[in-house]
Order: structure tokens, then C-alpha cells, then sequence
């Protein structure tokens, strides 16, 4: 079922006046696909999934799932769905399962709330907890599991009424690294398997992408860019996301010339072939991101390798600092006014004052806006 906002404003009232925590926000998630809102602190993920769940009211707008219109406000007409009518679930970063209630209980609830018979609800919970791999646990008081059980009692809960939409709020914050990697994977297939539609809330690029089929970035209330991981990644739009998304060198640049598929932008480290895009002209000045994960040492005797078109690329100069870190080494060079950083694998060796040759990979060279 698709969940199509249009339009939505919502402001809180705080002790420091009005906080616009969405201002105009319009988005599209597919059937069936899973959408993840992602954004630092306070850029109104929360909010926005409140108000898709009807636990937040929005100034204006227009809210639709599926075909039901369950929200809106226009020309001082108001159309309303309770939360209970919308058909999703949630799942909060906080679990908010029943402490006092075992596994079956947590997960029957919803089910006796909808007037489901006693050997229905028996087989449903049977069904999903066999989905989320507690088999077995049913008697355990949910107080007795490990954070990462608990956090699967909580996707019971919220799967086990088969809805068509399910809303996910950092679901997997409490958990440690590497059982919420472990858990993102799990909860990626359940997700497809179920075939639901998923909107998810995190501040984690990792979790975003691993999860996702369409990332929006959020900040202050307003989306940045949507797109595939691929497309957030490699043609970010804005110096927001290249700093949100990943690590970046950031230098001033002016465009020279905007070729079929690079531009070629002046810079301080000579002239760098980035990125295309057809909405620059030759003199603008602006920023171009370098890349850190696109930055590689050329070992001396290699730079053919590099294809002749690309060469305008090669930089050279001298390692001012190199720090091993375990997976990679992060390393400052000075190239002639600037001083670019970027991760070096942790075999390659390399150390202060030694003279190398960078590779700036242009894709991974973006001329910003
Ligand atoms: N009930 C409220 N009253 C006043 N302001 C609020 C309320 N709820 C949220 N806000 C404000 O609205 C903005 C968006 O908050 P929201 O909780 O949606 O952010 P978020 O992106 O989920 O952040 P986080 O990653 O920290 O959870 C923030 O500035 C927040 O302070
Ligand atoms: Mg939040």
C-alpha cells in the first residue's frame, strides 16, 4: 500500500517561540518498498512519521495511504482517520512492549484488541514468532530477553496484525554495533518477505543504506535529496550531503570548461576533472568536494595506469601526517596550498614527509552548488 504525503507543515510551539519541525514536506514511498528518513537530530523524522501514524496533527497537508485519504486540511476543512484506522503499525526506538506481559502476551495484543478467537491468535503468534526466530519463547516474561530479543518482540507486535504499512522509529538504537548490523540484515528480508511498505527513521547512513531502497535526506524540516544509496552516494546534490553522507575535502574551485560527460574545474591543486553537470557555466565559482574514499595513492612506476583522459587527476605531494586506525589509515598530504585527507588501506604504508602521487578519482569529485 502506498503512503503519499503532500504538502505537510507541522509547528510545535516551544518556551523559544515556533519550531517549524516540517515545512512542506511532500514524499512518495511505493508499495511494497522501504523508504528510510534520514537526518541529523531535530531535522523532523519523528515528526514526520507521527504524523503518518496520527499521533501528531499537521498545520496542513495531505496524508493518503493507499487510497484512503486519512489527513488532510484545506480551505479550513479538515479530513481525519484515527490512528487505530489507518491499518500500520509501529515500532519505537524504545520497544514500548509490555514489561509486565510475557513474549505471547506482547505479541497477542494487538490481535485481541482487533476481536481475533483464541485459537486464531494462538496460531498468528506461533506464525510470527516462528518469522522473527523466537520460537520457544513464548512464556518468558519479555524482561527476561536480550535487548536484541526484545527488540524482535517488538516486530512481532507489529507484524503479527499483517499490515500493509509498518513505521519504524531508530528501531535498532538500543543495540549494540554489531548485533544492529546483524539485526538490519534480518530486518531488510523480514521486511521484503512480509512485502509491506516501510517508512524507517534513522541518523545512520550505514543502516539507511543497508536497509533501504529509496533514502531522503532531511534537514530542518525539508528534504534535501531522495533517491536510490547509489544515487544519495555517488551524485549528491548539495554540500549537506556530502558532508552527512560521508567524508569530504572541501576547496574552492571555478568551472573552465563543461565537457560531455566531466566538467573541469580550476582549483588549487590544478585543474580536476569532476563530476558532470549540465547546470554550471564556465567561470562560476564555487566548492568542489574531493572525496575521502576516493582518493589513492599512485605507487611510483603505476601512473600509466591511470587512463589518459583521467591523468588530469594525478596530484602530487607530501604526506604530512599518518595515522593507523586498524581498517585504514587516515592521512594528510599537502598538495601545493591545500592539505587533503583520506583513508589509505592499512597495508599500504606510508609516513610523514615521504612524496606521493594521489589519484583524485572524479568520481568522487563534485563540483557543489
Ligand atoms: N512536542 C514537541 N514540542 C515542541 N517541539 C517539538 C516537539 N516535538 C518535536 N519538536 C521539535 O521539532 C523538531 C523536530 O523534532 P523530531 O523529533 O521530529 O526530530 P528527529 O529528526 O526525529 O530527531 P532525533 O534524531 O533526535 O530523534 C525539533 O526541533 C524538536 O525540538
Ligand atoms: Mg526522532
Amino acid at each position: 500500500m502506498e503512503i503519499r504525503v503532500e504538502n505537510i507543515v507541522k509547528t510545535f510551539q516551544s518556551s523559544e517561540g515556533p519550531v517549524t519541525a516540517l515545512d512542506d514536506v511532500s514524499l512518495t514511498v511505493p508499495s511494497r518498498t522501504i523508504m528510510t528518513l534520514l537526518g541529523p537530530s531535530g531535522c523532523g523524522k519523528t515528526t514526520l512519521l507521527r504524523c503518518v501514524a496520527g499521533l501528531e496533527t499537521p498545520d496542513s497537508g495531505k496524508i493518503t495511504l493507499g487510497h484512503t485519504v486519512v489527513w488532510a486540511k484545506k480551505n479550513g476543512k479538515t479530513t481525519v482517520v484515527t490512528p487505530d484506522k489507518r491499518g500500520l503499525s509501529m515500532v519505537f526506538q524504545t520497544y514500548a512492549i509490555w514489561p509486565h506481559m510475557t513474549v505471547f502476551e506482547n505479541v497477542a495484543y494487538p490481535l485481541e484488541a482487533q476481536g481475533m478467537s483464541k485459537a486464531e491468535i494462538t496460531s498468528q503468534v506461533a506464525k510470527t514468532l516462528k518469522f522473527v526466530q523466537l520460537e520457544g519463547f513464548e512464556r518468558r516474561p519479555v524482561t527476561a530477553l536480550s535487548g536484541g530479543q526484545q527488540q524482535r518482540v517488538a516486530l512481532a507486535r507489529a507484524i503479527a496484525p499483517e499490515p500493509q504499512i509498518i513505521l519504524l522509529d531508530e528501531p535498532l538504537s538500543n543495540l549494540d554495533a554489531k548485533l544492529r548490523e546483524e539485526t538490519r540484515v534480518v530486518l531488510r528480508s523480514s521486511l521484503n518477505k512480509l512485502g509491506v511498505t516501510a517508512l524507517y527513521v534513522t541518523h545512520d547512513r550505514l543502516e539507511a543504506f543497508a536497509l533501504s531502497d529509496v533514502v531522503v535526506v532531511m534537514k530542518d524540516g525539508k528534504i534535501m535529496q531522495q533517491g536510490s544509496p547509489e544515487d544519495v552516494y555517488f551524485r549528491p546534490n548539495s554540500r549537506f550531503i556530502v558532508d552527512f553522507i560521508g567524508k569530504a575535502n572541501f576547496i574552492n574551485g571555478s568551472v573552465q570548461e563543461v565537457k560531455k560527460e566531466h566538467i573541469l574545474v580550476d582549483t588549487g591543486l590544478g585543474t580536476l576533472l569532476c563530476q558532470f553537470r549540465d547546470d554550471v557555466q564556465p567561470k562560476q565559482r564555487s566548492t568542489v568536494a574531493i572525496r575521502t574514499d576516493f582518493v589513492e595513492v599512485v605507487p611510483k612506476g603505476k601512473e600509466n595506469n591511470v587512463a589518459e583522459e583521467l591523468t588530469q587527476n594525478l596530484v602530487s605531494g607530501v604526506v604530512e601526517r599518518a595515522l593507523f586506525l586498524g581498517e585504514y589509515r587516515e592521512v594528510n598530504v599537502r598538495v601545493a596550498e591545500e592539505t587533503l585527507t583520506f583513508r589509505l588501506h592499512p597495508t599500504i604504508s606510508v609516513d610523514e614527509g615521504d612524496q606521493v602521487q594521489l589519484f583524485l578519482n572524479p568520481q568522487g569529485c563534485h563540483f557543489l552548488l
